[in-house]
C-alpha cells in the first residue's frame, strides 16, 4: 500500500516526541538511542555501534522484527512491550499518533 503523504506530515510532527533521542536523515548518528533510518521491517538491535539494553539485545537474539504490529505495541507502552529497555519513553497513548510515526518512520530510507 502506498503511504499516506498526510500521514507522513503527521508522523512527522509526532517525531518531535522521539528527536531529543532519536536522529533520522542523511547523515544521523547514534545518540541517547539509536538511528532509527530503515527501522520499519528491520531486525531489531541493529544499530551499529549503540550499547542496547540485555532487554532488547535479547529480543533481538530471539528474532524480533519492527513490522507495524511490533512497533504498535512498543511504541504504546516500551517497557511494558520490554521490560528492562533503556528507552525511557511513556509511549503514544494514541493509536493514530502511532500510525502516524510509523508511516513517518517507514517514508525515511536506510
Ligand atoms: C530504541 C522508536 C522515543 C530512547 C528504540 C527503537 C525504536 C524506537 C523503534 C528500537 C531500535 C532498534 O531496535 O534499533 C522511538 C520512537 C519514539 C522514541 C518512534 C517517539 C515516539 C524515545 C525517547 C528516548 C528514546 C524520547 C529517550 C528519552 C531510546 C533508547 C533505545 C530506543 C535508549 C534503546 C533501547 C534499549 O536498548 O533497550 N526507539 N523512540 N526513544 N529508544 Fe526510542
Amino acid at each position: 500500500a502506498g503511504l499516506d503523504p498526510a500521514l507522513i506530515d503527521q508522523g512527522k510532527n509526532v517525531f518531535k516526541k522521539c528527536v531529543a533521542c532519536h536522529k533520522v536523515g542523511e547523515g544521523a548518528k547514534n545518540a541517547t538511542g539509536p538511528t532509527l533510518n530503515g527501522i520499519v521491517g528491520s531486525a531489531a538491535g541493529q544499530s551499529e555501534g549503540f550499547k542496547y539494553s540485555k532487554a532488547l539485545a535479547d529480543k533481538a537474539a530471539a528474532g524480533l522484527t519492527w513490522n507495524e504490529a511490533e512497533l504498535q505495541a512498543f511504541l504504546e507502552n516500551p517497557k511494558d512491550f520490554m521490560k528492562g529497555t533503556k528507552m525511557t519513553f511513556a509511549g503514544l497513548k494514541k493509536a493514530e499518533d502511532r500510525a502516524a510515526v510509523i508511516a513517518y518512520l517507514r517514508s525515511i530510507g536506510k
